[in-house]
């Protein structure tokens, strides 16, 4: 078999990340998750204390900002100039950082590459919100999986609370229904399901649930 490209977008809290590395897992492929390298320059944006809603003042650093995606362990990790930044990308106020970033078309530009190095290389499952219409257009499979907002806050919520992050739910559901909306409405590679697209609603779903279905999908298709 060539290399295979599985496509998973969607809106954030969807299970994209969960299901899409446990599947890797199961068919040997590499897990690239693209929201970790938007957040990696959104991390940087927030550290030089720069407005990421500001094109110019974002574009001005890219050549200052070097991405890499490392893997170990089978875990992505993300580094930053070299430093492993795969835990400081996770923190909540980084999301907005990411999500306002990757509005910029040079900065969607910038990563574009990068990301389809991965594709041409491994056999991949790439998660991310156009990675079935604009990255990687030609993948074998594309799934776009959503859930309700609240169900989706619900396991932002979860999954925070866990990290020992201190949030509360309603903070994270406005922050979740605020970036759907950035995502959606931006000019550039706005998220929304390719034509081809498998939609998959996890809306009161397990985990289990959720991972059997997409099974079965990719068992289908490929
Ligand atoms: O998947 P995530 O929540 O970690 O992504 C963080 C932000 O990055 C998200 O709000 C939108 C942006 N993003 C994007 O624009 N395109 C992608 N392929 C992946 C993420």
């Amino acid at each position: 078999m060539g290399k295979v490209a599985i496509a998973i977008d969607g809106p954030s809290g969807a299970g994209k990340s969960t299901i899409a590395k446990l599947l890797a897992k199961e068919l040997g492929f590499i897990y690239v998750d693209t929201g970790a390298i938007y957040r990696t320059v959104g991390l940087y944006v927030f550290r030089k204390g720069l407005d990421p809603a500001d094109e110019e003042q974002v574009v001005s650093i890219l050549p200052e900002v070097n991405i890499e995606l490392t893997y170990k362990d089978g875990v992505q990790c993300m580094f930053l100039n070299g430093e492993d930044v795969s835990g400081a990308i996770r923190e909540h106020q980084i999301s907005s950082y990411a999500s306002k970033v990757s509005a910029h078309p040079p900065v969607r530009a910038f990563l574009l590459e990068k990301q389809r190095d991965y594709a041409k290389k491994f056999s991949v499952i790439m998660d991310g919100r156009d990675i079935g219409t604009v990255v990687l257009p030609d993948a074998e499979i594309k799934i776009f999986l959503t859930a309700s907002s609240e169900d989706r806050a619900n396991r932002r919520y979860l999954e925070l609370i866990e990290k020992g992050q201190k949030v509360d739910f309603e903070t994270v559901h406005r922050d979740i229904k605020e970036r759907d909306f950035n995502d959606a409405n931006r000019a550039t590679a706005p998220l929304k399901a390719a034509d081809d697209a498998i939609v998959v609603d996890t809306s009161g779903n397990t985990l289990e649930q959720s991972v059997e279905l997409l099974r079965n999908i990719v068992k289908e298709r490929l």
